[in-house]
């Protein structure tokens, strides 16, 4: 009996060359294995997402446009565009300006078509990510999940309160995304370095805060894009 190698994905599997039900019996395994696998990790990602349910149905279709508006649309639609043509030149967005006027509801535009199509996006806010990273092992844990994304997306930064440790984290996230080219949007409100300062800062504090704001700046070099649009909330769509 001769033995033949089966190769599929990164596994190659030999098999007698006569037994084809070995052969599909063994894809079929590796098959459900990568869905559980997927639906583990989809899972994960779940938990640590934080989108409003009142932009479940935000999408670029259904967006009303307005004077202010156009410069954020493109970006937000560029940054969608290079993760799913998978471009080699993906890119990371910064959406900043004054409330109400659409920068999460262009992130959950990005969100909602990026996961409809099945990519591995996770949108949240800081403070939900620093609530479970608790300790070494959780924190650990949710970097490994944000190596794998396809996208990053975290909304409204600068509303949260730092601390020494939540600076270190923050700083440990934003080293990830770097070091593994994984792209991020973020919306805010006002990006300057003053958003992660609070009193009694150590030295080291204002290390790893500078060291953030360079992270985001290097990234996104012409890619901090103003929202000049009116506030939704108090002009109605
Ligand atoms: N382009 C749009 N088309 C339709 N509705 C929109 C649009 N942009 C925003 N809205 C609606 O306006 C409201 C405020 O928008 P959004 O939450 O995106 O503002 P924001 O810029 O994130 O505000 P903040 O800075 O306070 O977080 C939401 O209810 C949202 O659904
Ligand atoms: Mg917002």
């Amino acid at each position: 009996m001769r033995l033949i190698d089966v190769k599929m994905r990164d596994k190659v599997w030999f098999i007698p060359e006569t037994c084809q039900s070995c052969m599909n019996e063994k894809i079929k395994e590796e098959q459900q294995r990568e869905k559980t696998n997927l639906i583990d990790r989809r899972e994960k990602v779940l938990s640590l997402a934080e989108v409003g349910e009142a932009y479940d149905n935000a999408s670029f279709e259904n967006l009303k446009s307005r004077e202010g508006l156009y410069n954020s649309i493109i970006w937000s639609k560029r940054f969608a565009d290079r993760i799913k043509n998978n471009s080699p030149e993906k890119i990371s967005v910064v959406l900043t300006g004054t409330t109400g006027n659409g920068k999460t509801y262009l992130a959950s535009c990005i969100n909602n078509q990026l996961l409809n199509l099945g990519f591995n996006v996770l949108m949240t806010k800081l403070p939900i990510l620093f609530n479970k990273m608790s300790d070494y092992k959780v924190t650990q844990d949710i970097l490994n999940i944000i190596k794998d994304l396809d996208a990053l997306i975290i909304d409204d930064l600068g509303i949260e309160s730092f601390t020494s440790k939540r600076l270190e984290w923050f700083f440990l996230i934003m080293d990830k995304l770097v070091n593994h080219k994984i792209p991020f949007l973020i919306t805010t409100n006002n990006l300057n370095q003053e958003i992660f300062h609070f009193s009694k800062m150590t030295n080291q504090d204002l290390l790893y805060s500078q060291r953030i704001f360079s992270r985001i700046h290097g990234m996104c070099k012409g890619s901090i894009i103003k929202n000049e649009a009116s506030d939704y909330r108090i002009q109605g769509e």
